[in-house]
């Protein structure tokens, strides 16, 4: 008998699904192109970006040109009717907007931005500006797959996490919800590169600013703490607060959070490693990082893995965990991509089995 091929299909996997991304000129766009143009139950039909309508994807990616997509403009007639499930890679206000002319045709969309990631639109507005479709608000589920998953399964809109929460609520939400740390006095000190701004050019971001150079931003003001602060409070059972300090560095990709918590009842690195591997048992995607090699972004780059590792402070009851990720891929497009496989009840690592890219 000659070798004979045996085909696992899922549900829901008989048929390729056409998929769209309105805002591929930006950054995670692009990412979102160069992971779903490799999915193997997904057709990119449909790029959208104002400036480049009409043009061919080279114009604005020539690395990626060989794809052979055309950008449109998501407002002329019909676009948006030419995929089933829509990405969302625009700034927040002008993704809501767009999230609701798909959601009335019917479509389900993972968003990127902030404009669906909170419970209340109290707290969008107290931090952002006014939600022009609040009424969305309750369609809508938080796309930290590792922790909403199930919700994630059935859901219209999902609200993928910004790349800061993602990177810090993997390691702390486990802990808290154990009662192993604190609630008080949580520090999470972070650093992002470059990529996390976008691609539109700023002062901030420019090279000659950013390169050899490293500085805090938005000290005591980033709109990700009230992000981080509402899952982190939903895993305790009760208010927590953070200090939230972000930092650009001048590398192109990549995120490390390196979080202080204090210690309650002689917790150490055993326990708290423990903790996170029976925690995370389900995803592929979280790691805790092997021996006594910390965390590093070279590590994670162009994946969808979050690797993390603890270390004790004894002399203060301390715990600091370190957690890294690609703010464009776990960050963004590849926990979007995640999202999507489980909203299409794919397996969750459908595509995303991809090696990192090093060095
Ligand atoms: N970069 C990251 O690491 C990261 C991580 C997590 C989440 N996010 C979030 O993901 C979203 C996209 O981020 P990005 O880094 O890809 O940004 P980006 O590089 O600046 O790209 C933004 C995209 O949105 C389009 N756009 C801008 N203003 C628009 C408007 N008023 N109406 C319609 N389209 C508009 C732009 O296309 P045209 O101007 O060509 O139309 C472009 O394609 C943001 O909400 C961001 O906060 C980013």
């Amino acid at each position: 008998m000659g070798p004979f091929l045996v085909i696992t299909l899922y549900p829901g996997e008989s048929e390729m699904i056409k998929t769209g991304i309105i805002g591929a000129s930006g950054y995670t766009g692009a990412e979102l192109i160069r992971l779903l143009y490799h999915h193997p139950m997904v057709e990119i039909s449909l790029i959208t970006s104002r400036q480049y309508a009409g043009e061919p994807l080279s114009a604005c990616y020539p690395g990626l040109g060989h794809l052979g997509l055309t950008f449109e403009d998501h407002n002329d007639e019909g676009v948006l009717d030419q995929a089933e499930l829509f990405f969302t890679a625009l700034p927040h206000k002008a993704s809501a907007g767009i999230v609701a002319k798909l959601v009335a045709k019917g479509k389900r969309v993972i968003d990127l931005s902030a404009d669906f990631r909170f419970s209340e639109v109290s707290v969008y507005e107290e931090h952002y500006e006014e939600h022009p479709h609040p009424e969305l608000f309750k369609e809508a589920v938080y796309g930290l797959t590792e922790l909403y998953g199930e919700e994630v399964k059935g859901a219209k809109i999902v609200a993928n996490p910004g790349c800061y929460p993602t990177c810090s609520i993997i390691p702390l939400y486990p802990l808290l919800k154990e009662g192993l740390i604190s609630t008080n006095g949580i520090i999470i000190d972070a650093k992002s590169g470059v990529s996390g701004a976008g691609r539109g050019a700023s002062q901030t971001t420019h090279f000659c600013e950013a390169n050899e150079s490293i500085k805090a931003y938005k000290v005591a003001a980033h709109r990700h703490t009230p992000e981080i602060e509402e899952h982190l409070s939903k895993a305790s059972g009760s208010p927590v607060k953070v200090v939230f300090t972000p930092h650009l560095v001048p590398m192109s990709r990549g995120m490390l959070a390196t979080i202080y918590a204090t210690a309650l009842n002689g917790v150490g690195r055993d326990k708290v490693e423990k903790t996170w591997r029976d925690f995370y048992n389900d995803t592929p995607f979280v790691e805790v990082t092997p021996g006594e090699t910390l965390p590093d972004t070279a590590f994670v780059r162009g994946t969808n893995r979050c690797m993390i590792a603890v270390r004790e402070n004894p002399s203060t009851g301390h715990l600091i965990l370190l957690s890294v990720i690609d703010n464009l891929a776990k960050g963004a497009s590849s926990q979007a991509v995640q999202n999507m496989n489980k909203m299409m009840g794919w397996p969750q690592d459908k595509g995303l089995k991809v090696p990192v890219l090093f060095p």
